[in-house]
């Protein structure tokens, strides 16, 4: 069964970054709060999602999962309620297999053997959509210790997720988590609209690196598995985590120009306005929820790490471009027209942080790009050198 795709990336917040499993009804609450006041909806975000640790694993005799109703009073239908109530939608997470993940990353709480779904995919299912929420993010740490075929059971959660839309009525969005193994863009896309590529770009308890964000965008690049509806998830958002403004700019720059679903993860009770402000870049977001849904990838690499990307936006003659700077200083950087299939001089070049057409009319575009940092542009009105390929669904073969 195909579940319908969600005509854009899927955008909000999610706990685990910021809490790891130390999540109850009041933390949710207080984020669902900062969430609002910092006007996180009106950029697009919308999406509330409750990662691992909100349940420890105990079933009653007909085997519904329970929750402790000291940390979820109301239990869960009571936090989608709230969620709801600001007008977002709510997301919940089980594993696979037979544990969650706090099996094998114990932080903040004891681990929590049993609280999986295996045997209980359809029960699940149908709960988290009567409690009320809309996304259910389906992890692969007991899937992965017990050695499950992810595709047969990612198919039959799939399955699940669609019985239970049928018996509530209510959209349930899955989001496949078992980090790129098995090739989830080989058969993932249908199954559910989002899968991710790669294991986490940080671990609770380990030091945030710009190096492993650029590891989960350099290994999300699957381009022919992305299409409007489906996509690649090279994993939650880290900006306002510990990197610097410029790193976090970068991030968001990658994860648009790969149409990516943009879940920031940071605590946004302390939230700066200079994340904020990073995290609001509408130009920046348009990129990413194009209506095309295609994704990214690399048009150029001239000189060992001065990367070129391009993705193919929607209408005619419409391009983003980020202009990776890998190396240790700051380096002048060309994009040319002919590497984005284009031809039109006169096209309108637009840098989407400084929020201002750049450029004279001509076949390429050079400018200073920052020591491992990056620019974002769009480069729009040119002409397509070739209709029948950009015009349509196809992305760049890439270099
Ligand atoms: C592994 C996933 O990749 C993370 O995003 C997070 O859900 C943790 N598991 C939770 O334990």
């Amino acid at each position: 069964s195909r579940q319908i795709p969600v005509p854009e990336a899927p955008m909000g917040w999610a706990s685990w970054n910021a809490f790891a499993a130390k999540v109850d009804y009041n933390v949710i609450k207080k984020q669902v709060d900062a969430f609002v006041a910092a006007g996180l909806p009106a950029a697009g975000y919308d999406h509330i999602n409750i990662d691992e640790g909100w349940w420890q694993g105990t079933r009653d005799s007909a085997g519904n999962i329970t929750v402790d109703e000291a940390e979820w009073p109301g239990g869960m239908k009571a936090i989608a309620d709230y969620i709801h109530s600001k007008g977002l939608k709510a997301g919940i997470y089980t594993d696979a297999g037979k544990d969650g993940c706090g099996y094998y990353f114990p932080t903040g709480r004891p681990a929590a053997p049993g609280s999986g779904s295996e045997g209980h995919y359809e029960q699940d299912m149908t709960q988290f959509s009567q409690w009320g929420f809309d996304f259910v993010k389906v992890d692969w740490c007991g899937g992965d210790a017990e050695g499950l075929n992810a595709k047969t059971t990612y198919q039959a959660i799939s399955d699940a997720v669609a019985k239970a839309t049928a018996t509530t009525g209510r959209p349930l969005t899955l989001s496949l988590c078992n980090w790129g193994y098995q090739n989830p863009w080989n058969w993932a896309p249908g199954m559910g609209p989002m899968w991710r590529t790669n294991t986490d770009i940080f671990y609770h308890g380990q030091t945030l690196s710009y190096a492993s964000m650029l590891t989960n965008y350099d290994r999300n690049v699957h381009p022919t598995a992305q299409h409007t509806g489906y996509y690649n998830d090279p994993d939650m958002l880290m900006a306002g985590m510990g990197l610097t403004a410029a790193q976090d700019r970068t991030h968001m720059n990658l994860w648009a120009v790969s149409g990516a679903p943009l879940l920031a993860g940071n605590d946004l009770t302390t939230m700066t306005t200079e994340t904020a402000n990073i995290l609001k870049n509408t130009e920046v977001i348009a990129v990413d929820q194009d209506p095309r849904g295609l994704q990214g990838v690399k048009v150029a690499e001239d000189t060992t790490g001065l990367q070129v990307y391009g993705k193919v936006l929607s209408g005619s003659g419409n391009r983003a471009v980020v202009l990776l700077n890998r190396t240790n200083t700051t380096q002048n950087m060309t994009v040319r027209w002919s590497d984005l299939g284009l031809t039109n001089a006169a096209a309108t070049v637009r840098d989407l942080w400084s929020h201002s057409n750049v450029g004279t009319p001509g076949t390429s575009h050079t400018t200073s790009v920052p020591a491992n940092g990056s620019v974002m542009l769009t480069i729009t009105g040119g002409t397509e050198q070739s209709a029948s390929t950009y015009n349509g669904t196809a992305s760049f073969s890439g270099v």
